[in-house]
């Protein structure tokens, strides 16, 4: 591979990590590109029930830091480098390059 080849762009770096950051992969829930994506349909008490991933395209910096470390009651909790943040945030607010 040629030395150029082997470097990713922030982008890339980001949507590695939006597929695989050492946990299940933010695209199970959130969608391709974080629009978000419907994560289960069921039932309660004969109610129809939608369980979604919400659209997260919007979602800054501080957001993200601050809710990839909470535990949620459905989202795992994270434990991600300020760069590795950085990057999924750039990927995530930024179109197809
Ligand atoms: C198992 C499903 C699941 C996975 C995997 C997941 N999330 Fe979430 N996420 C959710 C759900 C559901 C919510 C809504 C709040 C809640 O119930 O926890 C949420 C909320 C969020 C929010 C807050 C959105 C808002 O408008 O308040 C952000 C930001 C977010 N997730 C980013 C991520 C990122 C980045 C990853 C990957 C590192 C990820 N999530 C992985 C299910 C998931």
């Amino acid at each position: 591979m040629a030395a150029e080849d082997s470097f990713i762009t922030q982008y890339e770096y980001g949507q590695m990590l939006y597929e695989n950051p050492r946990g299940i992969g933010c695209v199970h829930c959130h969608g391709k590109h974080g629009e978000g994506a419907v994560i289960a349909r069921y039932k309660e008490q004969g109610e129809e029930k939608v369980l979604k991933g919400p659209d997260i395209r919007h979602a800054d910096e501080a957001t993200l830091k601050a809710v990839l470390k909470k535990r949620h009651r459905v989202m795992p909790t994270y434990f991600l480098t300020p760069q590795e943040i950085a990057a999924l945030h750039y990927y995530l607010s930024h179109e197809e390059e």
